[in-house]
Protein backbone atom coordinates (compact mmCIF):
# COMPACT_ATOMS: atom_id res chain seq x y z
CA UNK A 1 0.00 0.00 0.00
CA UNK A 2 1.33 3.25 -1.41
CA UNK A 3 1.70 6.33 0.66
CA UNK A 4 -2.01 8.78 -0.39
CA UNK A 5 -0.83 11.80 -1.48
CA UNK A 6 -2.11 14.31 1.01
CA UNK A 7 -4.04 17.03 -0.70
CA UNK A 8 -5.58 20.45 -0.59
CA UNK A 9 -8.18 21.29 -2.72
CA UNK A 10 -8.85 25.05 -3.40
CA UNK A 11 -11.31 26.37 -5.91
CA UNK A 12 -14.90 27.93 -6.36
CA UNK A 13 -17.14 25.46 -7.63
CA UNK A 14 -17.92 26.22 -10.96
CA UNK A 15 -19.33 22.51 -12.74
CA UNK A 16 -15.15 22.04 -13.60
CA UNK A 17 -14.31 22.72 -9.96
CA UNK A 18 -16.89 19.84 -8.76
CA UNK A 19 -15.99 17.51 -11.21
CA UNK A 20 -12.47 17.72 -10.31
CA UNK A 21 -13.17 17.19 -6.68
CA UNK A 22 -15.29 14.30 -7.44
CA UNK A 23 -11.95 12.73 -9.65
CA UNK A 24 -10.01 14.06 -6.30
CA UNK A 25 -12.33 11.77 -3.63
CA UNK A 26 -12.43 8.83 -6.07
CA UNK A 27 -8.86 8.44 -6.03
CA UNK A 28 -7.08 5.95 -4.51
CA UNK A 29 -3.65 7.49 -4.84
CA UNK A 30 -5.40 11.05 -2.85
CA UNK A 31 -5.88 12.07 0.93
CA UNK A 32 -8.25 15.03 1.13
CA UNK A 33 -7.04 16.87 4.18
CA UNK A 34 -8.96 20.56 3.35
CA UNK A 35 -11.30 22.06 1.55
CA UNK A 36 -10.96 25.89 0.86
CA UNK A 37 -13.17 28.12 -1.55
CA UNK A 38 -12.17 31.23 -3.71
CA UNK A 39 -14.24 33.91 -4.91
CA UNK A 40 -14.53 33.38 -8.77
CA UNK A 41 -17.39 31.39 -10.39
CA UNK A 42 -19.31 33.39 -8.85
CA UNK A 43 -19.47 35.25 -5.08
CA UNK A 44 -17.58 34.01 -2.11
CA UNK A 45 -20.72 33.24 -0.45
CA UNK A 46 -22.17 31.37 -3.05
CA UNK A 47 -18.79 29.45 -3.90
CA UNK A 48 -18.28 28.39 -0.64
CA UNK A 49 -22.04 27.28 0.25
CA UNK A 50 -21.73 25.23 -3.53
CA UNK A 51 -17.99 23.67 -1.86
CA UNK A 52 -20.30 22.42 1.01
CA UNK A 53 -22.85 20.95 -0.38
CA UNK A 54 -20.08 19.17 -3.74
CA UNK A 55 -18.67 17.77 -0.19
CA UNK A 56 -22.01 16.59 1.29
CA UNK A 57 -22.80 14.62 -2.35
CA UNK A 58 -19.25 13.52 -2.35
CA UNK A 59 -19.22 12.06 0.93
CA UNK A 60 -15.76 14.76 1.40
CA UNK A 61 -15.64 15.07 5.37
CA UNK A 62 -12.31 17.06 5.49
CA UNK A 63 -12.90 20.74 6.92
CA UNK A 64 -13.66 23.57 5.22
CA UNK A 65 -13.02 27.49 5.04
CA UNK A 66 -13.82 30.20 3.25
CA UNK A 67 -12.16 32.69 1.28
CA UNK A 68 -11.68 36.40 1.12
CA UNK A 69 -14.76 38.10 -0.98
CA UNK A 70 -12.22 40.00 -3.59
CA UNK A 71 -9.20 39.06 -5.15
CA UNK A 72 -6.10 40.91 -3.69
CA UNK A 73 -6.31 43.53 -5.94
CA UNK A 74 -9.06 45.03 -7.46
CA UNK A 75 -12.99 43.86 -7.90
CA UNK A 76 -14.12 40.18 -8.59
CA UNK A 77 -15.37 39.25 -11.67
CA UNK A 78 -17.73 35.80 -12.09
CA UNK A 79 -19.06 33.73 -14.83
CA UNK A 80 -22.26 33.90 -14.05
CA UNK A 81 -23.07 33.24 -18.39
CA UNK A 82 -21.36 29.96 -17.79
CA UNK A 83 -21.93 28.21 -14.50
CA UNK A 84 -25.30 30.27 -13.82
CA UNK A 85 -26.30 32.64 -10.82
CA UNK A 86 -26.02 30.11 -7.79
CA UNK A 87 -22.45 29.00 -9.49
CA UNK A 88 -23.63 25.69 -10.22
CA UNK A 89 -26.76 25.47 -11.91
CA UNK A 90 -28.20 22.41 -12.78
CA UNK A 91 -29.23 19.12 -10.41
CA UNK A 92 -30.74 20.06 -7.10
CA UNK A 93 -27.82 18.91 -4.61
CA UNK A 94 -27.98 17.42 -1.19
CA UNK A 95 -27.66 20.21 2.04
CA UNK A 96 -24.04 21.09 3.52
CA UNK A 97 -22.85 18.86 6.24
CA UNK A 98 -19.92 20.66 6.94
CA UNK A 99 -19.73 24.14 8.47
CA UNK A 100 -17.35 26.50 7.70
CA UNK A 101 -14.31 26.85 10.44
CA UNK A 102 -14.11 29.76 11.76
CA UNK A 103 -10.60 30.79 10.51
CA UNK A 104 -10.00 31.99 7.05
CA UNK A 105 -9.16 29.77 4.31
CA UNK A 106 -5.40 31.04 4.19
CA UNK A 107 -5.36 30.18 7.88
CA UNK A 108 -6.74 26.62 7.51
CA UNK A 109 -4.26 26.46 4.60
CA UNK A 110 -1.40 26.81 6.71
CA UNK A 111 -2.58 25.25 9.48
CA UNK A 112 -3.36 22.04 7.57
CA UNK A 113 0.27 22.72 5.50
CA UNK A 114 2.07 23.09 9.21
CA UNK A 115 0.18 20.11 10.90
CA UNK A 116 1.14 17.80 8.17
CA UNK A 117 4.01 15.33 8.32
CA UNK A 118 4.27 15.17 4.19
CA UNK A 119 4.77 18.14 2.24
CA UNK A 120 1.03 18.87 1.05
CA UNK A 121 -0.24 19.62 -2.56
CA UNK A 122 -2.57 22.30 -3.60
CA UNK A 123 -4.88 21.93 -6.11
CA UNK A 124 -6.18 25.45 -7.17
CA UNK A 125 -9.17 25.28 -9.82
CA UNK A 126 -9.88 28.86 -9.29
CA UNK A 127 -8.55 32.17 -8.93
CA UNK A 128 -4.88 32.12 -7.28
CA UNK A 129 -5.91 34.42 -4.41
CA UNK A 130 -5.70 32.07 -1.46
CA UNK A 131 -2.83 30.52 -2.61
CA UNK A 132 -1.17 33.97 -3.09
CA UNK A 133 -1.95 35.29 0.42
CA UNK A 134 -0.48 31.92 2.25
CA UNK A 135 2.87 32.34 0.14
CA UNK A 136 2.82 35.78 1.03
CA UNK A 137 1.41 35.34 4.80
CA UNK A 138 3.78 31.85 5.41
CA UNK A 139 6.39 31.62 3.33
CA UNK A 140 8.56 29.63 6.34
CA UNK A 141 5.55 26.97 4.52
CA UNK A 142 7.03 26.70 1.55
CA UNK A 143 9.55 23.54 2.02
CA UNK A 144 5.69 21.83 2.98
CA UNK A 145 4.39 22.61 0.00
CA UNK A 146 5.02 19.71 -2.43
CA UNK A 147 3.24 20.96 -5.70
CA UNK A 148 0.87 23.74 -7.04
CA UNK A 149 -1.31 21.73 -9.38
CA UNK A 150 -3.38 24.43 -10.82
CA UNK A 151 -5.85 25.35 -13.42
CA UNK A 152 -5.35 28.67 -15.06
CA UNK A 153 -3.50 30.10 -17.75
CA UNK A 154 -2.55 29.23 -21.45
CA UNK A 155 0.66 29.78 -23.62
CA UNK A 156 -0.95 30.01 -26.75
CA UNK A 157 -4.50 32.73 -25.52
CA UNK A 158 -6.56 33.10 -22.96
CA UNK A 159 -10.46 32.96 -22.62
CA UNK A 160 -11.54 36.17 -21.12
CA UNK A 161 -9.25 38.27 -23.05
CA UNK A 162 -7.37 37.59 -25.90
CA UNK A 163 -4.40 37.25 -23.96
CA UNK A 164 -6.10 36.18 -20.25
CA UNK A 165 -7.57 33.20 -19.19
CA UNK A 166 -9.96 33.94 -16.16
CA UNK A 167 -8.43 32.53 -13.36
CA UNK A 168 -5.49 34.16 -13.66
CA UNK A 169 -7.03 37.44 -15.30
CA UNK A 170 -9.21 37.55 -11.99
CA UNK A 171 -6.01 37.94 -9.82
CA UNK A 172 -3.13 38.56 -11.28
CA UNK A 173 -1.20 39.93 -8.18
CA UNK A 174 -2.40 36.52 -6.73
CA UNK A 175 -0.96 34.80 -9.54
CA UNK A 176 2.53 36.90 -9.65
CA UNK A 177 3.13 35.94 -6.37
CA UNK A 178 2.43 32.06 -7.10
CA UNK A 179 4.86 32.13 -10.08
CA UNK A 180 7.50 33.58 -8.21
CA UNK A 181 7.13 31.54 -5.13
CA UNK A 182 9.92 29.06 -6.28
CA UNK A 183 7.23 26.08 -4.94
CA UNK A 184 6.73 23.38 -7.75
CA UNK A 185 4.01 24.47 -10.22
CA UNK A 186 2.35 22.18 -12.74
CA UNK A 187 -0.09 24.11 -14.97
CA UNK A 188 -2.97 22.83 -16.38
CA UNK A 189 -4.11 25.48 -19.19
CA UNK A 190 -6.11 26.51 -21.80
CA UNK A 191 -3.59 24.58 -23.93
CA UNK A 192 -4.32 21.49 -22.74
CA UNK A 193 -7.84 21.46 -20.82
CA UNK A 194 -9.76 22.82 -24.50
CA UNK A 195 -8.44 19.54 -25.41
CA UNK A 196 -10.38 18.38 -22.42
CA UNK A 197 -13.94 17.88 -24.11
CA UNK A 198 -16.40 15.68 -22.85
CA UNK A 199 -18.86 14.83 -25.69
CA UNK A 200 -22.59 14.53 -25.05
CA UNK A 201 -21.74 10.86 -25.67
CA UNK A 202 -19.57 10.59 -23.05
CA UNK A 203 -21.93 12.19 -20.87
CA UNK A 204 -24.72 9.15 -21.74
CA UNK A 205 -21.41 6.56 -20.48
CA UNK A 206 -21.39 8.35 -17.33
CA UNK A 207 -25.49 8.96 -16.43
CA UNK A 208 -25.86 5.33 -17.41
CA UNK A 209 -23.71 4.35 -14.43
CA UNK A 210 -27.06 5.30 -12.65
CA UNK A 211 -25.29 6.05 -9.13
CA UNK A 212 -26.00 9.33 -7.33
CA UNK A 213 -23.30 11.31 -8.16
CA UNK A 214 -23.21 9.77 -11.26
CA UNK A 215 -26.35 11.17 -12.16
CA UNK A 216 -25.20 14.44 -10.73
CA UNK A 217 -22.18 14.93 -12.42
CA UNK A 218 -24.16 14.00 -15.83
CA UNK A 219 -26.65 16.53 -15.18
CA UNK A 220 -23.87 19.05 -14.22
CA UNK A 221 -22.16 18.19 -17.72
CA UNK A 222 -25.81 18.71 -19.78
CA UNK A 223 -25.61 22.53 -17.97
CA UNK A 224 -21.99 23.16 -18.54
CA UNK A 225 -22.28 22.14 -21.81
CA UNK A 226 -24.94 24.63 -22.70
CA UNK A 227 -23.02 27.44 -23.24
CA UNK A 228 -19.94 26.28 -24.62
CA UNK A 229 -22.63 24.35 -26.94
CA UNK A 230 -23.89 28.15 -28.13
CA UNK A 231 -20.06 29.48 -28.62
CA UNK A 232 -19.83 26.13 -31.15
CA UNK A 233 -17.80 23.45 -28.71
CA UNK A 234 -18.18 19.93 -29.54
CA UNK A 235 -18.18 19.27 -25.89
CA UNK A 236 -17.39 20.32 -22.47
CA UNK A 237 -13.77 21.31 -21.78
CA UNK A 238 -13.38 20.11 -18.15
CA UNK A 239 -10.70 22.14 -17.46
CA UNK A 240 -10.51 22.03 -13.69
CA UNK A 241 -10.68 18.20 -14.00
CA UNK A 242 -7.11 17.98 -15.78
CA UNK A 243 -5.35 19.40 -12.17
CA UNK A 244 -6.39 16.54 -10.54
CA UNK A 245 -5.77 14.35 -13.19
CA UNK A 246 -2.19 15.34 -13.94
CA UNK A 247 -1.66 14.23 -10.31
CA UNK A 248 -3.22 10.86 -10.79
CA UNK A 249 -2.64 9.55 -13.90
CA UNK A 250 0.16 11.81 -15.53
CA UNK A 251 0.78 9.40 -18.15
CA UNK A 252 -2.18 11.18 -20.05
CA UNK A 253 -0.81 14.00 -20.22
CA UNK A 254 2.38 15.56 -22.05
CA UNK A 255 4.13 18.59 -20.70
CA UNK A 256 7.33 20.88 -21.23
CA UNK A 257 8.68 23.25 -18.89
CA UNK A 258 9.38 27.29 -18.95
CA UNK A 259 9.80 30.13 -17.28
CA UNK A 260 6.20 31.77 -16.84
CA UNK A 261 5.70 35.32 -15.87
CA UNK A 262 2.40 37.11 -14.75
CA UNK A 263 1.27 40.14 -16.60
CA UNK A 264 0.04 42.20 -13.92
CA UNK A 265 -0.22 45.60 -15.78
CA UNK A 266 -0.63 46.30 -19.76
CA UNK A 267 -3.57 47.74 -22.03
CA UNK A 268 -4.24 44.26 -23.88
CA UNK A 269 -2.01 41.34 -21.51
CA UNK A 270 -3.49 41.89 -18.13
CA UNK A 271 -3.27 38.53 -16.66
CA UNK A 272 -1.57 36.70 -19.21
CA UNK A 273 0.79 33.85 -19.08
CA UNK A 274 3.71 34.24 -20.44
CA UNK A 275 5.90 31.81 -21.42
CA UNK A 276 9.94 31.88 -22.28
CA UNK A 277 10.09 29.79 -25.21
CA UNK A 278 13.61 30.62 -26.30
CA UNK A 279 15.57 31.62 -22.67
CA UNK A 280 15.05 35.05 -23.09
CA UNK A 281 15.12 35.50 -18.92
CA UNK A 282 18.28 33.43 -18.73
CA UNK A 283 15.87 31.61 -15.34
CA UNK A 284 14.91 28.41 -15.26
CA UNK A 285 11.75 26.94 -15.66
CA UNK A 286 9.27 27.64 -12.99
CA UNK A 287 6.54 25.51 -14.19
CA UNK A 288 5.62 22.25 -15.58
CA UNK A 289 3.14 23.65 -18.65
CA UNK A 290 0.90 20.54 -19.54
CA UNK A 291 -0.27 21.12 -23.18
CA UNK A 292 -1.99 17.48 -24.76
CA UNK A 293 -3.97 15.11 -23.16
CA UNK A 294 -5.26 11.51 -24.39
CA UNK A 295 -8.87 12.60 -23.93
CA UNK A 296 -10.37 8.70 -24.32
CA UNK A 297 -7.77 8.34 -21.14
CA UNK A 298 -9.31 11.53 -19.58
CA UNK A 299 -13.05 10.12 -20.48
CA UNK A 300 -11.87 7.03 -18.93
CA UNK A 301 -10.89 8.53 -15.72
CA UNK A 302 -14.30 10.28 -15.05
CA UNK A 303 -15.96 7.27 -15.85
CA UNK A 304 -13.84 5.21 -13.49
CA UNK A 305 -14.30 8.10 -10.50
CA UNK A 306 -17.81 8.49 -11.44
CA UNK A 307 -18.54 4.46 -10.85
CA UNK A 308 -16.34 4.16 -7.96
CA UNK A 309 -19.27 5.63 -6.17
CA UNK A 310 -21.69 3.09 -6.61
CA UNK A 311 -19.27 0.97 -5.26
CA UNK A 312 -18.75 3.28 -2.11
CA UNK A 313 -22.15 3.56 -1.85
CA UNK A 314 -23.19 -0.14 -2.26
C1 LIG B 1 -11.68 28.34 -15.44
O1 LIG B 1 -12.64 29.37 -15.24
C2 LIG B 1 -13.74 28.89 -14.51
O2 LIG B 1 -14.95 29.32 -15.07
C3 LIG B 1 -13.64 27.38 -14.52
O3 LIG B 1 -14.14 26.85 -13.29
C4 LIG B 1 -12.16 27.13 -14.68
O4 LIG B 1 -11.52 27.07 -13.41
C5 LIG B 1 -11.51 28.13 -16.93
O5 LIG B 1 -11.02 29.30 -17.54
CA1 LIG C 1 -12.75 26.84 -11.35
Amino acid sequence: MIDKMPIILDGDPGHDDAIAWMLAKASSQLEILACTSVSGNQSIEKTSYNARRVMALLGIDAPFAMGRAKPLHGEPIHAGNIHGETGLDGPVLPEPRVEAQPISAVELMAKTIAASERPVTIVATGPLTNVGALLILYPELKPKIARISIMGGGLAHGNWTPAAEFNILIDPEAADVVFKSGVSLTMAGLDVTLKALVFPEDFERIRALGNPVATVVAEWLDFFYGFHRSIGYAGAPVHDAVAVAALVRPEILTAADYYVQIETSGDFCRGATVADHFGFSGQQPNTHALIDINREGFIDLLVEAAAWYGKEQA
